[in-house]
């Protein structure tokens, strides 16, 4: 056990942290603070709780950072070597856990486990072992560890071997990969992966679907050592193991956590003079119909990631435009493709993909006064919930997906109330399936009918729905979420909450 320990009393661990840094051209240093869950979820229990965020430096500026002293109160950046987390980040985490998860592999081609994957697989346990470290030094007595995702799935094992005394929950924010996609990795690597979660007292996911998928996993790994509870709907689900195979047993318990969208941080964001501006300069880009009224649009916002489907999604729109002609003029795509993961060339290629078939289906069928799909690829919030905004149709339709926070936030921001379109792979589908018009995301077919009764919509019942689809969206807030999760760590969860 380490001999020293800190005095933090929340810690969160993550690859990604809430702050980066940029070497300004005059050599100084310019920070910039992100948003999301688990940044409003820590604001939320205060600045006095004694928290620390312990994540990666990610760009030249982070590390700079680091080697100048310079940081936030409350947050620590390892300086992880680039070329151990390039590996554990590129090679492993984003090119093998993303893509088991998602079931993104094109088989019988990929995936190949080589020496190549090997090497960096030693990088992603030397990335992992760095953050248990900083967390076994920085923890109090007791204190309780929040560590998130598929990058640091070793750590809640690492560190539970450091220091016995920690309370350790894991949460995955993908899905997790159906036990038989998952027996496409080396049993070895499976077997580490499973054990470094049940390193932790509470393995946290999205949706009971990606729960039943790890309990299913772990379940194949070791029937000795490993004994799975997964009883009635009722009780505690939870996994009984011990690494030696004899007493004492260690219990994980299993929750979920679902997480919904910020509603009173986008009512009011999307109401301010930035997004008024980029709704006037869309309007002008959608343009109006022949007989002057409205053109309806079909909004979706992505990072450009395999796993949200976009190519599909124009085939399908392409469809809608051939099956219904009657539509020609009269509907806009507006599909922004944010960059993502550019240094794995398949992402490149993919995104190289997504321009190719829009400019290929505006020349098919725009004319002078239309452009049928308006593809913007530079990342802009404002611009995002511009569109939001306007959006008569959502269409959100991930191969797989932990949640889609889109799916969520579009009908909490339109203005008019918007028909959605959602893949029944995505784990928001859990909580909004029934009113939104759902497919199945490799049915382009489907899909494309999908939109025509989207579009159809009555707007009395498209508004209503929207309604019931706003609620349902916020009815977990970020805040929420976090909190949820440190709670249930102080829970025994054979009492009743
Ligand atoms: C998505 C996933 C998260 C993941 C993140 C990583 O948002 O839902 O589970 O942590 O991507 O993105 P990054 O840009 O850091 O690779």
């Amino acid at each position: 056990m380490a001999s020293t320990h800190g005095a933090a009393k929340v810690l969160v661990a993550s690859n990604r942290g809430p702050v980066s840094y940029e070497v300004r051209e005059d050599g100084s240093l310019h920070s910039r603070r992100g948003g999301g869950g688990v940044v409003s979820g820590l604001s939320a229990i205060g600045p006095d709780a004694g928290a620390l965020w312990v994540c990666s430096a990610l760009s030249d500026g982070d590390r700079e950072a680091v080697r100048r002293g310079v940081g936030e109160d409350g947050v620590l950046m390892l300086a992880i070597p680039a070329d151990v987390h390039a590996d554990a980040y590129n090679g492993i985490a984003n090119s093998v856990l993303w893509f088991v998860h998602h079931m993104l592999y094109q088989t019988p081609l990929e995936p190949v486990f080589d020496a190549e994957f090997r090497r960096q697989w030693a990088s992603y346990e030397t990335y992992n072992r760095a953050f248990a470290g900083a967390l076994a030094e920085q923890a109090a007595p007791g204190a309780a560890v929040l560590v998130q995702d598929y990058h640091l799935c070793l750590v809640p094992g690492m560190l539970r071997e450091l220091r016995p005394d920690l309370r350790i929950s894991h949460f995955s924010h993908t899905p997790w990969a159906p036990a038989e996609y998952f027996r496409m990795l080396p049993d070895d690597i499976r077997a580490q992966l499973v054990w470094g979660m049940l390193g932790a007292d509470r393995l946290g996911f999205l949706t009971w679907r990606w729960a039943h998928d790890f309990m299913a996993c772990a379940n194949g790994i070791d029937a000795e050592r490993i004994s799975v509870y997964s009883p009635v709907p009722s009780e505690p689900r939870h996994i009984e193991h011990t690494p030696t195979g004899r007493p004492p047993l260690s219990t994980t318990w299993i929750g979920v956590h679902g997480l919904g969208a910020d509603a009173e941080f986008l009512r009011d964001r999307s109401r301010r003079p930035d997004v008024e501006e980029r709704m006037a300069a869309l309007r002008r880009e959608i343009g109006e119909a022949p007989d002057g009224s409205a053109r309806k649009t079909i909004v979706r916002v992505d990072r450009t990631e395999l796993s949200k489907n976009i190519v599909r999604g124009l085939l399908a729109y392409r469809q809608l435009l051939d099956d219904h002609p009657e539509w020609r003029e009269r509907v806009v795509h507006v599909a922004f493709a944010y960059p993502s993961r550019q240094d794995l060339a398949v992402y490149r290629d993919y995104t190289a993909e997504v321009q190719r078939l829009a400019e290929e289906i505006n020349s098919q069928y725009g004319t002078p006064g239309w452009t049928p799909v308006v593809l913007h690829v530079k990342d802009d919030f404002a611009r995002s919930l511009a569109a939001y905004r306007l959006a008569d149709v959502a269409l959100v339709n991930p191969i797989r997906d932990g949640m889609n926070l889109v799916a969520k936030e579009v009908p909490v921001v339109s203005d008019e109330g918007c028909a959605l379109v959602l893949s029944r792979e995505a784990g928001a589908h859990w909580e909004l399936g029934e009113d939104a018009i759902s497919v199945n995301p490799y049915d382009v077919l489907e899909t494309a009918r999908a939109l025509h009764e989207a579009l159809s919509m009555r707007p009395e019942e498209r508004a209503e729905r929207s309604k019931r689809l706003a609620a349902a969206a916020t009815a977990l807030p970020p805040a929420q979420w976090f909190l949820d999760q440190l709670h249930a760590l102080d829970q025994d969860p054979r009492q009743p909450a």
